[in-house]
């Protein structure tokens, strides 16, 4: 893995001086929990591969992955139990609220599988909760450590949910343009399962009559080769890529306005750019 979540709040601590050693139990929590949720998504998306090899349900079975899951949240936790004064209860707050937030996210994207039409707003929505909190709080972890004040931890974690939902658009590209060889994923899996990506809600948004039928006539495909080599010569055709860059581009434009905001030394906040710009230019 990238393990860019435990980097964002080693980072995210840094900027308020918080020695490395001391913030990497947060930054473990955030990656076990990161690893549990993979998992477990593994799973309901039915996934072969991750990380370029079998996935845990696939190398053995369901159940050993959900119980593997469960057993990696509950190490988070056991990681969070090492900061024993007053930044317990804020690391923990917004720990459970990003963990069903995220859950809450999963549950709304399989219900969109079988959805005809969902809005883009409903989309971002879900991507939100189900991706961009995590970063939130991975940097929001950084400022309670650094015992920040409140505003300038709503900054961090605005800038966190932004770049979440710009990387998660990423991985949505990639998802059906990827070179396997470099993506570690199976390469359209998004489509094999009709999820309700912004490809796919930007194709239907731009499809005259004739078009329109051809996307919901993907829906009832066989999983298949072809079924993703269809959704590809469509959604070509329909210039969606060009704009689910440009939506991916606002986003990211907004979460570097909550970074130049952050009341800090720019220098500061070079890492955080560099981070950034890699999510959401990255090939894996
Ligand atoms: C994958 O996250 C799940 C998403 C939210 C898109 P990453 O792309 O960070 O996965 P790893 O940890 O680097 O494998
Ligand atoms: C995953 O979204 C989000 C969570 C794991 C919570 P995806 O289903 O798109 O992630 P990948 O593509 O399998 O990594
Ligand atoms: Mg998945
Ligand atoms: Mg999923
Ligand atoms: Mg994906």
């Amino acid at each position: 893995g990238k393990r860019m979540r435990p980097v964002l709040t080693l980072i995210g601590g840094s900027l308020f001086d918080v020695p490395a050693n001391e913030s990497i139990h947060a930054a473990l929590a955030i990656e076990f929990f990161h690893n549990f949720s993979l998992i477990h998504d593994d799973i309901m998306d039915a996934a072969p591969v991750r990380r370029g090899k079998p996935t845990v349900h696939q190398k053995w079975d369901a159940n050993i992955a959900i119980l593997s899951g469960d057993v990696l949240f509950t190490e988070a936790y056991k990681q969070l139990a090492h900061y024993r004064d007053e930044r317990l209860a804020d690391l923990l707050t917004r720990f459970n609220d990003t963990a069903i937030e995220v859950c809450q996210g999963q549950q709304l994207d399989m219900d969109f599988e079988t959805a005809s039409s969902v809005s883009e707003e409903a989309y971002i929505e879900m991507i939100r909760l189900k991706t961009s909190v995590l970063l939130g709080c991975a940097l929001e972890f950084g400022a309670i450590l650094g015992r920040a004040d409140v505003p300038t931890r709503k900054l961090l974690y605005d800038f966190g949910v932004e770049l979440g939902i710009a990387f998660q658009i990423q991985d949505d590209l990639l998802d059906l343009y990827a070179d396997p060889e470099k993506f570690g994923k199976q390469v359209g899996g998004d489509v094999l399962a009709n999820k309700k990506t912004l490809l796919l809600l930007t194709a239907q948004r731009q499809a005259d009559q004739q078009q329109d039928d051809r996307v919901k006539a993907l829906f009832v495909m066989d999983k298949s080769e072809a079924k993703v080599e269809t959704a590809r010569i469509l959604f070509n055709e329909l210039g969606a890529t060009d704009f689910v860059k440009a939506a991916q581009q606002q986003h990211y434009d907004k979460a570097l306005q909550s970074l130049e905001a952050l009341p800090l030394p720019d220098a500061k906040k070079e890492p955080l750019r560099q981070l950034a710009a890699f999510l959401v230019n990255r090939e894996y």
